[in-house]
């Protein structure tokens, strides 16, 4: 039964995502209550939802189930571990409730509209290319630092507005932030507590310039813009810089390099890949439910209601499980094969409802690019040694991963 689950033991997350817990909660417990224990932040339980329908169902009903949390319980947020009212829960866009989030997210979305977008690709084209030229020059690279890390991190720089020489001084500080090997849940650690002391302190600056000298990138439009009429609060600014810089660079890097693992599995594949392009929107689009960089957000219940056939109680935490959604298999055939064919592809990866991922549409022609550079350089991938995966239940991904880039004859 589910009485050995702990999906808060970091441990068990340390060597990947662990679907076959959830392939048992799916079939045995759908909607199912977790006990606290030792490890469980605030020493409260939470519900778990694993299959693709109740996940849906209660991403798509924000009103239910509240990203913000804190209007019916002190702390809230999308992390299983509360926090605190007006830290970040009422302040990222990510955890705000309608309406303040519908007018916050419409003064954003220009900066990541696909005409927007249109005009970074020739240059995210370019860097693509000279990314995955260096990586094949060598007889072993880093894949995940040297190449799936790269393309997000310019990518984001560029959006934001942040000058490209700093963008590996942000990558440190969003390791550190997001990295769990040296804390566990809830906690912080000195080197997590630095990096966001000077994240912090970068974006303060960057700000302050963006205030004096706008320009047309995503953090001048936080610093001048005006929601509802008004600007945007110093805290609000800042918040979101954080947030976008860990968004926008972990979860992508983690969806490519998913992507590529699975790829080096099926030379066949990548063959077929190179020979035609035309299966590389679904190939893309499999790699995204294949590696689910985000395996869960939590919400807080804001009524009592029934999911699942569970009655959920005002107040309680729910998580809703990207990952476990997208390998149900009453939605997805095979659900446990890599197919860079499966049409339809209803994956979760990206979220459901109000709160989907604002930046898809850069992962995606990110994705689309740095694939383009390999499919046109690389022979065949191969993997040299095991992927060091982060002991995260917040990020599924890897840290390290070394491979050999043959090059194209
Ligand atoms: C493969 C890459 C990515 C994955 C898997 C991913 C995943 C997600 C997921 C699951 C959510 C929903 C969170 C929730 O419902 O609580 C989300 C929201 C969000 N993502 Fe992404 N993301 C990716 C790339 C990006 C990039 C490149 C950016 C920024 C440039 C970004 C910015 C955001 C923001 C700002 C939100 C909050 C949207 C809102 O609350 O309205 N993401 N993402």
């Amino acid at each position: 039964m589910t009485h050995d689950i702990d999906l808060t033991d970091l441990d068990r997350f340390a060597g990947g995502f662990p679907y076959e817990v959830f392939e048992r909660l799916r079939r045995q417990a759908p909607v199912w209550w977790h006990p606290p224990t030792e490890n469980t932040p605030d020493g409260e339980g939470f519900w778990v939802v694993s299959r693709y329908h109740d996940v849906v169902a209660a991403g798509t009903d924000a009103a239910t189930f509240s990203s913000q949390g804190t209007t019916v319980r002190s702390g809230g947020g999308t992390l299983i571990e509360d926090l605190p009212d007006g830290a970040a829960p009422g302040i990222l866009l990510n955890m705000l409730d309608q309406p303040r989030h519908t007018s916050f997210r419409k003064m954003l979305q220009p900066s990541v509209a696909r005409q927007t977008l249109a005009r970074i690709e020739s240059d995210l084209r370019n860097r693509a290319a000279a990314i995955v030229e260096r990586a094949v020059a060598r007889s072993e690279c880093d894949f995940l630092v040297d190449v799936a890390a790269e393309l997000p991190l310019q990518a984001v720089a560029q959006l934001l507005g942040v000058p490209q020489e700093d963008r590996h001084r942000l990558l440190g500080w969003a390791n550190a932030t997001l990295d769990y090997s040296d804390r566990d849940l809830g906690q912080s650690s000195a080197l997590s507590e630095q990096a966001a002391v000077e994240m912090f302190s970068y974006g303060g600056q960057l700000l302050r310039h963006k205030r004096e000298s706008p320009g047309e990138d995503l953090m001048s439009i936080a610093a001048t813009g005006t929601l509802d009429g008004e600007p945007l609060s110093d805290l609000e600014q800042q918040m979101l810089f954080n947030l976008l810089i860990a968004a926008g660079s972990e979860t992508t890097r983690n969806a490519i390099a998913g992507g590529m693992l699975a790829l080096a599995e099926q030379p066949q594949t990548w063959r077929e890949l190179q020979s035609d392009r035309g299966p590389l929107g679904s190939a893309i689009e499999e790699m995204l439910r294949w590696s689910s960089p985000t395996p869960y957000n939590r919400r807080t219940a804001t009524t009592d209601c029934l999911l699942g056939g569970q009655q959920i109680r005002r107040g309680e935490k729910v998580t809703l499980w990207w990952a476990s959604a997208n390998r149900d298999p009453e939605v997805f055939t095979d659900p446990d094969t890599f197919d860079i064919h499966r049409t339809p592809n209803p994956h979760v990866a990206f979220g459901r409802g109000i709160h989907f991922c604002l930046g898809a549409a850069l992962a995606r022609m990110e994705m689309r690019v740095l694939f383009e550079a390999l499919l046109d350089r690389v022979d065949a991938a191969v993997v040299l040694g095991p992927a060091e995966h982060i002991r995260s239940n917040k990020h599924t991904g890897i840290r390290h991963l070394p491979m050999r880039l043959q090059g194209r004859q």
